[in-house]
């Protein structure tokens, strides 16, 4: 959702600004802002609907060298309130044009703040509940003990705020100093030579420096070209955590590549073999910053996997494995229903929290409650001091990489091999797999990124049927055990790229309603198990595709290869190496995203950007 980029130094910033925003346009937006300061007393705003590219084409329009400072601030917004047109668009700014404001997340008490300010006679500009923080820090800085003071004034005005929030604040009266703030929303700070930033995630400042610091709740950073200072919401200075940025601009790059997806597809197996690396020494499992103790993991009882989306599916393959394993019952919920029901929780559970971004606001208010509740929570994530592993009791990172597509690809891999580490590292505490069992399972997982390389060099086919299937209505997915979150997961890719109605069943519902869908030409998905590994579910499997075929679908089979006994009934059968059967979805899914991507491109949508979508979803 919204990208933010703040800039203090020497470069002419309108250009730092703009090149943040493209890179951090992977977070869905809707209009695009600027505001520069030009260190003569002078703060140049411009803002427009739609792509960054409308923002240029204006930028072009009313001249450049109108923005000629080397501070300034842009933002990329996705529409909360009010409607995504160009007024709403930020910046905004208070009346005397002297403050600018950019922000991210909700303020939850701004109908009551505008009303104030309204009746303080301010006249609001636009719908939204940021223009209310720019009248705030103007009203702070002309008055009481705050006056002329930008620092305090951004202080008084967040201890006001509820929500979650990140600004970004400017003033003319200082046009070398951006102050910036957070509260459960995304800021981090850059560390130049002679230049300082901040922004929504590291991509928007990894060409300029990869020294970072994360910031923590409820505190204000305020950047010059000299350095950056930390403080609470109170104006004492607090600490906030350093760290290096472990990718570079290549990352972040398409590489040659048509779409950020393919190149994330391609690079599948180094996300895996980067995601597994480090966590297996002198014969143990090893978790990444395990504050959860052995002790504890013994004494968990029950396991819930809290997650949305494709990391929700990445739990539900992670119940077979942790299971099977464990012995302990696991429960895989949609984060955004969690704590709405009033889920069983105590010391003794165990919450995994699952999200690439770590900023998912369903998941990190199920974190939050699963807290309350005195659960023990451990993130998996992708990103590093995001909220929610900031928020959980222990975090193991997927090493995917920056995920810069829409769809998840890389990281949902990453995500299912991280959740094995987990599954592995409690049944080592509790004792119900031998080490060298462990050690089996975990050389195992080593083996899946070539696994994942030999699909990746048979794709042709499944992009030459993508484009055979390009105009089909609907498709269906259909898989079992393990196969079944793999079907969930194609038949999201392929509603989130191609918009085209996808849904996945698991194969033995189907005879129990979705059958009924069944018709003429219809492409159905089929996530075949291996033959030897689950012998009685694939003859079920087998059968249930007679079925379908019988009533006239097309039959799409995703098998094992060698696995003649299905071939009969294949209309295309897409063959994937043969690997253990709880590893298969590492496999099976990735022809599943490719089809939608082939789909999506041969019907002529933006891979990268699908429509509506947001790659991190800060709002509930
Ligand atoms: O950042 P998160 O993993 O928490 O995101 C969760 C979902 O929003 C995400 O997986 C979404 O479903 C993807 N677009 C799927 O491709």
């Amino acid at each position: 959702m919204c990208g933010i980029v703040g800039y203090v130094g020497h470069r002419p910033a309108l250009d730092v600004v703009l090149g943040g925003l493209r890179r951090m346009e992977y977070r869905g937006y809707d209009s695009a802002g600027v505001a520069v300061l030009d260190g003569a007393g002078a703060l140049t705003v411009e803002r427009k609907a739609g792509r960054l590219a409308n923002l240029e084409g204006r930028l072009d329009e009313v001249g450049r060298e109108h923005f000629g400072g080397t501070a300034g601030m842009g933002h990329t917004r996705w529409a909360t309130h009010g409607a995504p047109i160009d007024r709403n668009s930020h910046p905004h700014r208070d009346a005397s044009q002297r403050v600018a404001v950019v922000h991210n997340g909700i303020i939850e008490n701004f109908a009551a703040l505008r009303a104030e300010l309204e009746a303080d006679g301010v006249e609001m500009a636009s719908d939204t509940d940021t223009e209310t923080a720019a009248h705030l820090v103007a009203r702070a800085y002309t008055e009481g003990d705050t006056k002329g003071d930008l620092t305090a004034s951004v202080a008084a005005v967040c201890r006001r705020l509820e929500g979650a929030f990140t600004l970004v604040v400017t003033h003319a009266d200082h046009p070398d100093t951006i102050v910036a703030a957070r509260r459960s929303s995304p800021l981090v700070v850059g560390v130049g030579d002679g230049e300082h930033f901040v922004a929504s995630d590291v991509a928007a400042f990894i060409e300029h420096t990869r020294e970072a610091v994360e910031l923590g709740q409820d505190q204000l950073v305020v950047i010059t070209r000299e350095g950056y200072e930390v403080l609470d919401f109170h104006g004492d200075a607090a600490q906030a955590k350093p760290f290096t940025v472990d990718w570079d601009l290549s990352a972040a790059e398409k590489g040659g590549h048509e779409y950020f997806m393919l190149k994330e597809i391609e690079e599948q197996p180094e996300a895996l073999a980067n995601t597994l690396r480090g966590h297996f020494e002198s014969g143990r499992i090893i978790l990444d910053e395990q504050r959860i103790s052995d002790q504890d993991l013994r004494d968990v009882d029950k396991v819930f996997v809290v997650a949305c989306g494709s990391a929700y599916h990445s739990g539900l393959v992670a119940k077979y494995a942790i299971e099977h394993w464990t012995r302990l019952p696991v429960e895989v919920e949609l984060a955004s229903e969690f704590r709405y029901r009033d889920p069983v929780l105590d010391r003794d559970t165990l919450v995994v929290a699952v999200s690439q971004s770590g900023e998912t606001a369903d998941t990190l208010e199920a974190v939050r409650h699963a807290r309350e509740q005195k659960a023990r929570v451990l993130a998996v994530c992708n990103t590093n001091g995001a909220q929610i592993p900031r928020e959980s009791d222990a975090v193991l990172y997927t090493h995917a990489g920056p995920e810069i597509g829409v769809a998840s690809t890389k990281a949902f891999l990453a995500q299912i091999a991280a959740n094995y580490l987990v599954g592995l590292a409690l049944a080592q505490a509790r004792g119900t797999k031998y080490p060298d069992e462990v050690a089996r399972e975990f050389a195992e997982l080593e083996a899946m990124p070539a696994a994942v390389q030999k699909v990746l060099s048979t794709v042709e086919q499944v992009r030459d049927l993508g484009r055979r299937i390009a105009d089909s209505k609907a498709v269906l997915f259909l898989g079992r055990h393990v196969g079944f979150p793999v079907a969930l997961e194609g038949a999201l890719k392929l509603k989130e790229l191609a918009y085209m109605h996808a849904e996945g069943f698991a194969a033995g519902e189907l005879k129990h309603g979705p059958i009924a869908l069944i018709e003429d030409g219809l492409p159905v998905v089929v996530v075949m198990p291996s033959p030897k590994g689950r012998a009685v579910l694939h003859s079920k499997l087998v059968s249930n595709i007679s079925e379908i075929q019988a009533r006239g679908a097309r039959t799409i089979v995703i098998a094992e290869e060698g696995d003649e006994t299905v071939r009969p009934f294949a209309d295309e059968l897409i063959e994937v190496p043969a690997v253990p059967t709880l590893l298969q979805p590492l496999v099976s899914t990735v022809p599943l995203q490719v089809l939608a991507a082939e789909i999506a491109r041969t019907r002529g949508y933006d891979v990268d950007k699908p429509r509506n979508l947001a790659k991190s979803v800060t709002v509930e």
